[in-house]
């Protein structure tokens, strides 16, 4: 089988088309036919050589999360069966620690991620497996479990109701779209922000209530408070964009953070911090449940996930191009 592998981690070109041998399961264990995986920033991290998760040792190495396709081969004692059209939920867990038995299941000491989908065929964990039904497409089921699932995780865990008003910076990539939409889809006003227009107009027809255009910190607060005190932030940029967000919700905010596409560090200044009972919450990813309620809102006809481009597996470096180059609004997903 063919595998796009990052032969070296120096960016989009560091990715080439390389043979594998065919993958075998063992028990429990499942082959997939790949029919669609789609691409995320943590792919790229790797890519770049940013990812503490992967060093030159692991060369060359395959990534790949978000893997949707049908049950080629299934092991002894593996719950589905060849044809099967499955997603893939990508959390790795050991299942006996505190968090997991206390839950939720993402909280796990030696949490990892599956990576290998950018292939013909994926060798996966069979419990991990979410059958999907006819009425969701593939490609749409693999813009699913990273970055719609966060946006859900940190949704649930900001405690976002109807009504509410929540700020997303940098809302037109994977998770911000995500966001948006899945705020749209429970009754929650949205304030996005990106820095560019055409973009801006994307979101809003995703159901993006206020627009933002800037990626200056003060410009940004200036024109957030002008819509109104958000009552939650979902930032996955970090950065300087940890004070916006602060001081934009005033008292009582809440900041759930699951990334660091603006910077390494995550900037709160201490006194309006207390002295306003705000809260900061860290999130990573979410539960297997979580994913399969996502999978039947796409099969209920409650939410369309946003895929901008797909491209063969030999065009997987162009994906991850595009992706620095900031030329989506939404998914890029490979189907090998
Ligand atoms: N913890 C987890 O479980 C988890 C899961 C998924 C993602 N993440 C993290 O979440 C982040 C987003 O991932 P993604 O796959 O959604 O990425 P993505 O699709 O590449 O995100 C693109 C968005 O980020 C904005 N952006 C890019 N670079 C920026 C910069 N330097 N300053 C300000 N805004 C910038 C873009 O703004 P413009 O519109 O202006 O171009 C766009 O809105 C990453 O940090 C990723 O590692 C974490
Ligand atoms: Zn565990």
């Amino acid at each position: 089988m063919q595998v796009a592998a990052f032969a070296e981690l120096t960016g989009p070109d560091g990715v080439e088309l390389l043979d594998r041998p065919n993958p075998t399961p063992g028990e429990g264990e499942a082959v997939v036919d790949v029919a669609a995986c789609s691409i995320n920033r943590h792919d790229l991290w790797i890519l770049q050589g940013d990812s503490a998760m992967v060093s030159g040792d692991a060369l060359p190495f395959v990534s790949g999360l978000d893997v949707a396709g049908t049950v080629r081969e299934a092991g002894p004692d593996t719950a589905v069966s060849e044809g099967d059209r499955v997603l893939l939920c990508p959390n790795e867990t050991c299942g006996t620690c505190e968090f997991c038995r206390e839950g939720p299941e993402n909280r796990c000491a030696a949490f990892s991620l599956y990576h290998g989908g950018l292939a013909e065929r994926a060798l996966v964990d069979g419990d991990r497996l979410i059958p999907l039904p006819d009425a969701v497409g593939f490609v749409e089921a693999a813009a699913l479990p990273t970055a719609y699932l966060t946006a859900w995780h940190m949704m649930r865990r900001a405690g976002v109701t109807a009504g509410d008003l929540v700020f997303v910076p940098g809302a037109t990539g994977g998770v911000g779209v995500a966001c948006v939409q899945l705020l749209d889809l429970v009754g929650a006003r949205s304030i996005g922000t990106s820095t560019s227009a055409e973009k801006l107009a994307a979101i809003e027809e995703l159901g993006c209530d206020h627009l933002v255009e800037t990626a200056d910190p003060n410009e940004m607060l200036a024109a957030v408070k002008d819509v109104g005190r958000p009552d939650a932030t979902l930032n996955h940029l970090a950065g300087e964009y940890g004070q916006v967000a602060m001081a934009a919700m005033g008292r009582g905010g809440v900041q759930v953070v699951c990334g660091r596409t603006a910077g390494p560090d995550l900037t709160i200044q201490a006194a309006p911090f207390f002295l306003g009972h705000q809260s900061v919450h860290g999130s990573t990813m979410g539960t297997q449940p979580e994913l399969e309620r996502l999978v039947g809102f796409v099969a209920d006809g409650d939410l369309s996930p946003v895929v901008d481009r797909t491209y063969p597996l030999a065009e997987t470096g162009a994906a991850f191009r595009d992706m620095v180059d900031r030329d989506v609004v939404g998914k890029l997903v490979v189907t090998p």
